[in-house]
């Protein structure tokens, strides 16, 4: 019955150790490869010519003796075994990514950026296609035309695409390093693939960004009236001298309007300032803005593309990232919406200093699910961190919300429409919904009321699951020690209990319960209703 959908771990290290260079033939990775090895003290290593020290002969002539399977199979080991080494920078071969596993595996290992190039240049460099024997024999162009338009989704799945024609190899080796110290964090879903960075000022960066994002220089910005005056007024302005046309919205704040009649007045904002197809939304705000911008995104026109800039730090870890978008009606929560991935999400940290306290320590609950989902080096960091977590420290709160972020793109790359694997994130939210339920939605802010439902997991998760009392008081600790509540039986009320029937995520007269125990073990697992309830009352 129990089952273990997720023993993460995330691989991506806080310094860059191995940076992937991908891209077809001819777009130069061997070249950028060795500068940027140069630059940033690392070792260049070359894919193919590593396959072919191993094989001990050149790759036209492992084709010719073996075939391009044993070839690809080959080219898989060593990428596998160069996911491990520290300290490189691989020049991949052109199809290394177009096996699934290993396209994967090197995005979680470090960064895999892709070089492109024009396909004039691609074929003046790749010449008659000696020494590559997928052009042997063929129209050198058209063949290069039908692998590029072939691997398109897999190029795409990248931290950076670095576009090279025209320019120098030292260049292009230089907006490699800049991505280096950038570090994106990238949701890989083949040609939706998108970024999410984190940093101090990086709303200095949306003019550009919002510019490639519309086609005919349009585009939406949605807020509300409390972000509006603080952060997205100032980033309408800057972002205005890049684009022809700009529109903007304010919504009220609050849950309270994430309905149906906010969702109508952006998309007449949108109608009004007569905005077509090839425009762009931009979601400045919370949670709220981000759902309702990404549904009215999706809906407008059939859809248009949206970026985010989360300004609360639930939505910069939960809210922003992963697509789903929608709004509240009278029967509930979050019960209409669409998925619709964002294009770009800039998490920029110097918003969160007009947020207020209390709903950042909110916002640490989900930091804190995320760790424990993510295994015992983020939970460690974290109890490590605290003290500075809750004195603001930017350093470490920069450091959390990448953490909870990498979990959340692994998970929803993984599981995009939430099929089992991506309800682990749910851990805390069952009984924490009851418990913000019971309250009116006014008693405690979500993360409060996910603190609370965490701290009622270990509890489920010691009659149904593997915690011991160790776990569950390792958990109370670090959420105490943020400022976060773990009076579980103040909060759960009759009242409480009784929402636990409603929950939506109920089959039947269950509920699927997410378990957990060590940091990085956790489980799902169905459990009648009535047995959940008297295990919570004890
Ligand atoms: N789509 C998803 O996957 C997902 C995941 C989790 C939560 N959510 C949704 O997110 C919403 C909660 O988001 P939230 O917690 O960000 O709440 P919120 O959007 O209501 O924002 C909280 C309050 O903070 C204010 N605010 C926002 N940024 C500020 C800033 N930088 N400075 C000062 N004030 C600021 C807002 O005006 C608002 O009053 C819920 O509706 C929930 O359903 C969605
Ligand atoms: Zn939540």
């Amino acid at each position: 019955m129990g089952r273990q959908p997720w023993t993460g771990s995330l691989s991506q290290v806080e310094v860059v150790v191995r940076v992937f260079l991908s891209g077809p033939m001819g777009s130069g990775k061997s070249t950028v490869a060795k500068l940027v090895a140069e630059r940033l003290g690392l070792r260049a290593v070359d894919l193919d010519a590593e396959i072919e020290r191993r094989a001990d002969k050149p790759i036209p002539q492992i084709f010719a003796d073996e075939g391009e399977r044993a070839f690809r199979t080959l080219e898989r080991a060593v990428a596998a075994e160069l996911a491990q080494a520290d300290g490189i920078v691989v020049a991949l071969g052109g199809g290394t990514v177009a096996h699934r596993e290993t396209r994967r595996a090197l995005l979680r290992a470090g960064l895999v950026i892709t070089l492109d190039a024009h396909i004039d240049e691609l074929v003046a460099r790749v010449g008659q296609g000696q020494g590559r024997p997928l052009l042997a024999g063929a129209d050198v162009r058209a063949r290069l035309q039908e692998v590029l338009e072939e691997r398109a989704g897999w190029y795409a799945e990248c931290h950076a695409r670095i576009a090279t024609s025209g320019k120098p190899p030292e260049q292009v080796a230089s907006e490699v390093e800049a991505v280096c110290r950038r570090r994106p964090i990238v949701v890989p879903l083949l040609e939706r693939t998108y970024r999410v960075e984190v940093g101090a000022g990086l709303r200095n960066e949306l003019p550009a960004q919002l510019a490639r994002l519309t086609s005919t220089g349009s585009a939406l910005i949605v807020s509300d009236q409390t972000v509006g005056p603080l952060w997205a007024d100032a980033i309408g302005h800057a972002v205005s001298g890049s684009l022809k046309q700009l529109a903007q919205v304010r919504i009220p704040p609050g849950e309270e309007h994430k309905g149906i009649r906010t969702v109508e007045s952006i998309w007449d904002a949108a109608l009004e300032a007569a905005l077509d197809r090839g425009s762009a939304f931009l979601g400045v705000g919370g949670g709220v803005v981000g759902d309702l911008t990404g549904f009215a995104a999706a809906t407008f026109l059939r859809g248009v593309p949206v970026g985010h800039v989360p300004t609360t730090l639930l939505a910069m870890v939960d809210s922003a990232v992963g697509g789903k978008t929608g709004f509240d009606t009278r029967h509930g929560k979050n019960l209409v919406g669409a998925f619709h991935q964002p294009s770009f999400v800039v998490c920029d940290t110097d918003v969160l200093s007009t947020l207020p306290p209390r709903e950042v320590r909110a916002g640490f609950a989900e930091v804190v699910k995320s760790a424990w989902i993510a295994g015992e080096h983020a939970v460690a960091a974290l109890e490590r961190d605290r003290a500075a977590l809750l004195a603001g420290d930017m350093a470490a709160t920069t450091a959390a919300i990448r953490m909870a972020v990498e979990l959340k793109a692994q998970v929803v790359t993984e599981d995009e429409r939430e099929g089992d694997y991506r309800a682990v994130l749910n851990l805390g939210h069952t009984v924490g919904h009851g418990i913000e339920a019971a309250a009116d939605y006014t008693g405690f802010l979500h993360g409060e009321a996910v603190a609370l439902g965490m701290v009622a997991a270990f509890r489920l998760a010691r009659r149904f699951g593997d915690a011991t009392a160790e776990h569950a008081e390792r958990m109370t600790r670090l959420l105490a020690g943020i400022g976060l509540p773990t009076d579980l039986d103040a909060a759960l009320t009759p009242k409480a209990l009784s929402f636990l029937g409603s929950d939506k995520k109920r089959r039947g007269a269950s509920l699927t319960l997410v378990l957990p125990a060590a940091p990085g073990e956790v489980a799902l697992r169905k459990v009648p209703l009535a047995d959940v309830v008297a295990a919570l009352s004890t």
